[in-house]
């Protein structure tokens, strides 16, 4: 397979790319009326706006060619039908199955996926019934009024991203407390005021092996156990969502507590199974399965739109032409809905861990950067944080804006007020202020041509700051599903076109290996492993103070 770079249309991308530096955006929508009607498109729940991006025609039906020369419509078939296109794992890349609502089969290795997956679902909603019904007893034989699901990354940060998006509909039948990191301070304040007699953990890892997560379970454990005094109660108050029955058992989990999973599902991309189960949990199996089916109108638009209206693909040739062509190396995710203020966390683990690589398929290291550092925060707290340097920062920042017709909660006018904003915010970011406008802006108030001599400078934006708008009809269980699917196959599409492993997670292995070397030294001190001098004086420091 020849390198991305011999692609006619990715030389012809790079001469546009040195073609419309010079250009400025503000030029672009003066030459062109239609251009919002032009590059923005629409699908049930989703307007996406993509006129303030630094393209023209010409760039547009370029990155289409790029799409078409890269095989994205064969790729993705592949991926829908299960072959294994994460081959250095050597699995197939099916989350879509696990949200499939048609009805159709899909195999992988003449096991019929499909069914697999109906089947857990079913358990997942006679458990959720079981527990928010109150028939799910404790050791006590009380029923359980808290969950506290315990994981990290994949199996964390989607269910608790959704819980947090979806909390206006909680209808407080089950409180849910997640727990990710290893540091002690999280778990302890998460159980700080539960009751053991009424408290469920979810303990949720594919491998059932990753350390913090292990840590976490089991002083979980050793809490329960202060109080019931009974080894048996862990039957009573654990399950687990897990490929590996074999260290579910040792940790005293009944098999038939353990949700599973599949090595077609990557972590990252999990929500959707069993890892979603806390959702269910706190919001009732109903509106779990609502987030499925927003996923699935996507999945469905993705697989059928023509490539000019396909917003995932158009998503990652933006991407693909901002961080490869234009040379921009961070991207920006702004929500102006305080129902996702944990998206740019989340998107933090699917965009860089799946494609923050620099070697493509065939081993060699590409000659282009690949994907940019993802990161953000709710957009109006962002204004007042670091929005100083997405308007006059010597870098550019790309940003993603998202608001929705309809806030979650309606009150007074905050809504009108929030989404001012996010309007002005991308009109600004485009449009910039240059000197004229400075000029006779500080005329007005009454400033000294000195004073505006002095000012001038430091009151200019020069704009021509790419950005993506999304409108959601609403931050609902459909509409995340909606946005994140979205985003999922953005990356999917970006790893084709940078032709990146984005299954696959070798980057992350390296310090887990070298975490477990250094804990035997912390506990042990007869053990030592050759060091640089910098982290053997870290060590060294760390184990003569610690308390
Ligand atoms: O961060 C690395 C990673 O392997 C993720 O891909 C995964 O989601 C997470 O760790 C947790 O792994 P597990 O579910 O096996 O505990």
């Amino acid at each position: 397979m020849s390198c991305r770079t011999e692609l006619s249309s990715w030389q012809a991308l790079e001469k546009s790319a040195a073609a419309l530096q010079s250009t400025h955006l503000k030029a672009l929508f003066a030459a062109d009326a239609e251009r919002f009607a032009k590059f923005s498109c629409q699908i049930p729940g989703v307007l996406f706006d993509y006129s303030k991006q630094l393209v023209n025609d010409q760039v547009v039906a370029q990155l289409l060619q790029l799409a078409k020369e890269c095989d994205i419509a064969g790729w993705r078939n592949r991926m829908f039908s299960g072959e294994k296109i994460n081959f250095t794992e050597n699995r197939a890349v099916l989350h879509v199955a696990l949200r499939d609502r048609s009805g159709r089969a899909t195999m992988v290795d003449g096991v019929n996926v499909t069914a697999q997956v109906n089947t857990e679902l079913e358990k997942i909603k006679r458990f959720t019934e079981q527990v928010r019904s109150g028939n799910w007893l404790g050791y006590s034989g009380k029923a359980m009024t808290d969950v506290v699901a315990i994981g990290v990354g994949g199996s964390n940060l989607g269910p608790q991203m959704v819980t947090e998006a979806l909390k206006s509909y909680a209808d407080n039948t089950l409180r849910v407390h997640y727990v990710s990191n290893v540091d002690g301070v999280q778990l302890s304040h998460a159980l700080q005021g539960l009751n053991p007699e009424t408290t469920l953990f979810v303990v949720s890892s594919k491998t059932f092996t990753t350390s913090e997560t292990m840590t976490n379970a089991r002083s979980a454990v050793e809490w329960l156990l202060a109080a019931a005094q009974q080894q048996t109660a862990i039957a009573k108050h654990f399950v687990a969502v897990s490929t590996n029955l074999e260290k579910t058992r040792a940790f005293g989990i009944e098999d038939e507590n353990v949700f599973t999973m599949w090595d077609w599902v990557g972590g990252r991309f999990s929500l959707w199974s069993a890892i979603g189960l806390p959702i269910a949990l706190y919001l009732g199996f109903d509106a779990f399965i609502a987030v499925l089916e927003g996923a699935f109108e996507v999945d469905e638009h993705f697989c059928q739109a023509e490539d000019a209206q396909n917003i995932p693909l158009l998503m990652a040739l933006l991407s693909v032409w901002n961080t490869s062509f234009l040379g921009h190396t961070a991207q920006a995710i702004l929500p102006y809905d305080q129902a996702l203020h944990m998206l740019p966390a989340y998107l933090q683990q699917g965009e860089m861990e799946s494609n923050g690589k620099s070697v493509a398929f065939d081993g060699q290291t590409v000659p282009y950067t690949t994907v940019p550092l993802i990161w953000g925060m709710t957009g109006i707290n962002g204004q007042h944080a670091f929005y100083q340097y997405l308007h006059q920062g010597n870098n550019i920042v790309p940003a993603d804006f998202i608001a929705s017709l309809e806030p979650q909660i309606k009150v007074g006018q905050h809504h009108d007020i929030l989404l001012s904003n996010f309007f002005a915010q991308t009109e600004a970011m485009m449009a910039g202020v240059d000197a004229e406008a400075v000029t006779k802006d500080l005329t007005a108030k009454g400033k000294s041509a000195d004073e505006i001599a002095e000012l001038l400078a430091h009151k200019i934006h020069q704009g021509n700051r790419p950005t993506s708008s999304f409108i959601l009809d609403k931050v609902d269980a459909k509409g995340v599903g909606r946005l994140v699917a979205l985003y999922e196959h953005k990356i999917f599409c970006q790893g084709i076109i940078l032709q990146i492993c984005s299954f696959d997670q070798w980057g992350v292995e390296l310090g887990k290996g070298l975490a477990s070397a250094i804990e035997k030294e912390l506990f042990d001190d007869a053990v030592t492993n050759p060091h640089d001098s910098s982290t053997a004086g870290l060590i060294a420091y760390y184990k003569a103070r610690r308390q």
